[in-house]
This record gives structure tokens, C-alpha cells and sequence, in this order.
């Protein structure tokens, strides 16, 4: 059985998830974007995908902390880190070292190009080329004659320092109490007079998505930041593929 294992806030982790799911007949889906699973134990005749933002350079934590109970038996595994055209840095070593003491053996893995959850940067990706290219690499790498050995992925150790959101989302007085926001965030990060929890919320920006009157907002000094920071990492990066 394949297990596809996957965070995706912003839905672009999603995208490329789609994907191997039109490659396999059989899997099964775990979405950890609001759900805490409990124990995942997987056989080694089976096989786990699992899929994740880059943030700050590495694994969100709280998709670390949803892991906390998955349990492999030498089962082997593909990483895919998907990253906002910046840089993936430890994303795919720090998953690699996580999934080896949890038992799985971390073969190959990509690290793919998404919008990035801030501003206008790289847009229209996942691109139909990008959807193209991932599907030539999930043929190699699903090859039943594949061996599954550990791969020697990038990145350093100590891994780069995680960072600390910065910028939060307020509320206006356009709210009209709908609640989307709620229900959108995977932190549990806004209650219910719509404040936000500094301490919980990840920065994802999702209650931005799906506010019906645009009543959540960011600072000046957020969209001043945004503006620099598109600037510096406007050239198109490519998607890097491990096997
Ligand atoms: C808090 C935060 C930190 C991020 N850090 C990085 C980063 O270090 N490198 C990068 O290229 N993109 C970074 N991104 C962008 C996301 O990795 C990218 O937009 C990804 O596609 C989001 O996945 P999702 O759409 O499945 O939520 C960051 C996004 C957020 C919200």
C-alpha cells in the first residue's frame, strides 16, 4: 500500500500530492493539515510519500509534531519539500534523519517549486511542466526493480535555525463573524471573537484565502517586506529531483 502523508496550508503541496495519486491505483491519503493522526505504523512492503512546505528552511513543526506517532518497519520512503522559489536549505536532510529513526528508509525525494504563501511570487506554479516533470520522476522512482538504499540528500548539519513568524494577521471591522478563517487555520490559531493567537499562529497566511470580505489584514510593514522580498528572489528556480 502506498501511504501519501502531507501538510499543505496553501494547497501547493497538495497540487503535486495529486499527481502520485494519478500514478498509483491503490493509497492511502492522510492529510495532517488539521488533523493530529495518532499512530501510524507502516509495513515494509509498503511505501510512504510524504510532502511538506518548506518553512524557514525546514520541516514545519508542527507537521514534526503530527509525526510524532509514525512508525515505520524498513519501509521505504520518498520526500518531496516543496518550496516558494527561495530555497529548500535542511528541509529534505532534517525529514530524511526524522523518517531514519522512525524506522523508514528514505530513498529519494524532490524538492518542487510552489507559489510562495507570500505575495506574487512564482504565481502560476505548480506549472503543467512542473506536473510533467514530477510524473517522469514518480515512473523511476515507484520502479518496482528500484532498490531502496538511504540517499544522501543535501543540506547541513546543525540545520539552518528555524525562524519565527514575524507577521500576523488582524481582523477589521469588515468581519462579518462567518468563521471561514476558523475553520482554515491548521493551528487552531484564531478564537472565536476572531482574534489571533501570536503563539499558535505559523503565518500561513490561509485565513487571508478565504476571508468572503478581505477583513483579515497585514501590516504595511508586512507588505513593505513582501515587496523587497519578491524583488530579491523573483528569478524562476528549478525543481530538484533525488534518486
Ligand atoms: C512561515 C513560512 C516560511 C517559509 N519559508 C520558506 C523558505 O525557507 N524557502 C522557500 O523557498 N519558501 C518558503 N516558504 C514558502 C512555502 O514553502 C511555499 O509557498 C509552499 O508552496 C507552501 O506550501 P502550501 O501551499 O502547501 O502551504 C515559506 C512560507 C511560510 C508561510
Amino acid at each position: 500500500m502506498t501511504n501519501l502523508i502531507y501538510f499543505s496550508p496553501r494547497g501547493g503541496t497538495k497540487k503535486y500530492i495529486q499527481a502520485f495519486k494519478s500514478a498509483k491505483e491503490e493509497f492511502l491519503e492522510w492529510d495532517l493539515t488539521y488533523n493530529e493522526p495518532g499512530t501510524i505504523q507502516l509495513k515494509q512492503e509498503e511505501l510512504l510519500i510524504i510532502a511538506f512546505p518548506v518553512y524557514y528552511g525546514r520541516v514545519p513543526l508542527l507537521f514534526l509534531q503530527r509525526l510524532e506517532a509514525l512508525r515505520g518497519n524498513n519501509t521505504p520512503a520518498i520526500i518531496l519539500a516543496v518550496y516558494g522559489n527561495r530555497d529548500f536549505d535542511d528541509a529534505l536532510l532534517e525529514m530524511k534523519d526524522f523518517l531514519i529513526k522512525r524506522a523508514f528508509i528514505p530513498y529519494g525525494g524532490a524538492a518542487l517549486v510552489a507559489k510562495h504563501s507570500y505575495g506574487h511570487i512564482q504565481t502560476h506554479r505548480p506549472s503543467a511542466e512542473d506536473i510533467k516533470e514530477v510524473e517522469v520522476f514518480i515512473k523511476r522512482a515507484l520502479d518496482p526493480c528500484k532498490e531502496a538504499k538511504f540517499y544522501d540528500f543535501p543540506g547541513n548539519v546543525p540545520y539552518k535555525e528555524r525562524g519565527k513568524s514575524s507577521f500576523f494577521p488582524s481582523t477589521t471591522d469588515e468581519c462579518i463573524l462567518c468563521k471561514a478563517c476558523v475553520r482554515s487555520c491548521p493551528s487552531s490559531a484564531i478564537d472565536e471573537e476572531i482574534h489571533t493567537i501570536k503563539d499558535k499562529c505559523i503565518s500561513c497566511m490561509a485565513c487571508l484565502d478565504v476571508c468572503p470580505v478581505d477583513a483579515r489584514v497585514l501590516s504595511e510593514e508586512f507588505h513593505d517586506f513582501v515587496k523587497d522580498f519578491s524583488e530579491k528572489i523573483k528569478e524562476p528556480r528549478e525543481n530538484v529531483f533525488f534518486l
